[in-house]
């Protein structure tokens, strides 16, 4: 069933597009967001959203946080559910607590949500398995339609969720009035554009394969980028690791100088987030620094930059959320191909499991 793919992750990165439209469907007319899972009495008195998952998950809980506060201008917070358990949480009532979980069973972020609860706040799960113990548990749930994800590697999983949020972040802006009409049309214009960004460009994948064969012997890659190009930065690490062994971080871009900065020579690999729509300058100066003590450097931008030793063109987007989307496909199809080339077993990487039931 991988359709001519050699891995599912890759059949996953290609249907990206495709789930995307599923998973907007039905949710989203010309200018409003139509989320009926998510009740009044759900929201109403709600000042905090306080976000827990694992992994993955938590990486798209952290790209909310961005767009919670920016566009519905609620107070958002993100934890990892192994920490949240045991930290004896301070928990109020005007928080809607939300996990987010690909395959509704991941032990730690289950019990979070019986913290949740226990504490009589309100739950909202993302999960993409329906009937899953998340999904029975919690007050509500809003479904990601990714359809079945097989690739230990989590890659349309994570698209669905970060789409899910932001759908989530415009309909409670609409519903506070934090977002003016005019916004909210925009941004379900760009929303709905999303599969666009999403479609594996001609010639991208085999650019990617070629230039790929420089990064698979140095010491280790940073991944670098600002704001929601940080929580895409920790994701693409993080997707590299599991499936290539090599180390791999993701930074924020301006604390780099903060102490990493000291690894930096041409056996460092930094990967380097620089959107056109979002903090290009300051993303750029440390990209620069970074050059400047010899780092290999693969620029993913709308711009071309000068001092990059590989560089991956961008679409000329106008919003961050369709730069961020192509940037996450890039990003994906680099971990798969520097895996291929040092001949891992992409779907079962060693000493991980789809679904992590135990602590
Ligand atoms: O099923 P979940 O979303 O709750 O899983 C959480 C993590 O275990 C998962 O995202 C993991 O990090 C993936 N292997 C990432 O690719």
């Amino acid at each position: 069933q991988k359709e001519g793919y050699r891995f599912f992750m890759e059949k996953e990165i290609y249907e990206q597009a495709r789930v995307i439209s599923e998973t907007l469907m039905g949710r989203i007319s010309a200018d409003s967001i139509v989320l009926d899972e998510l009740s009044p009495e759900l929201l109403e008195g709600i000042n905090t959203i306080k976000i827990c998952a694992c992994g993955t998950s938590y990486h798209s809980g952290l790209v909310a946080s961005y767009l919670f506060e920016r566009l519905a201008k609620v107070r958002a917070n993100v934890e990892i559910a192994s920490e949240f358990r045991y930290k004896e949480p301070l928990l109020t009532p005007d928080t809607l607590f939300v996990v987010i979980s690909q395959s509704g069973e991941t032990a730690d972020t289950l019990e979070a949500l019986k913290i949740a609860k226990a504490a009589g706040l309100k739950t909202l799960a993302i999960c993409n398995v329906d009937n899953s113990s998340i999904v029975r548990l919690a007050d509500a749930t809003l479904l990601t339609r990714a359809g079945i994800e097989k690739g230990v590697a989590s890659t349309k999983a994570f698209a669905t969720q970060v789409a899910t949020l932001w759908m989530v972040a415009l309909h409670i802006g609409a519903l506070k009035g934090t977002i003016d009409q005019q916004t909210l049309a925009s941004e379900i214009h760009t929303l709905l554009r999303t599969p666009n960004a999403l479609h594996v460009k001609d010639g991208l994948h085999e650019k990617i394969h070629r230039l790929s064969k420089r990064y698979l012997h140095g010491h280790g890659f940073f991944f670098i980028g600002r704001d929601i190009f940080y929580p895409l930065a920790l994701e693409g690490a993080l997707k590299l690791k599991e499936i290539s062994y090599m180390h791999a971080e993701g930074y924020p871009a301006g604390e780099m100088k903060h102490g990493p900065i000291a690894l930096a020579d041409s056996g460092l690999f930094t990967i380097a987030l620089m959107p056109q729509t979002l903090l290009y300058e300051k993303t750029k100066s440390n990209v620069e620094e970074l050059s400047a003590r010899d780092a290999t450097i693969l620029a993913i931008s709308p711009k071309p930059f000068d001092l990059a030793d590989d560089f991956i063109q961008t679409g000329d987007h106008a919003h961050p959320m369709s730069e961020f989307f192509e940037m996450m496909l890039i990003t994906q199809l680099l971990a798969l191909e520097v895996a291929v080339r040092l001949g891992n077993d992409v779907d079962m990487p060693r000493n991980l499991a789809k679904s992590v039931t135990v602590e």
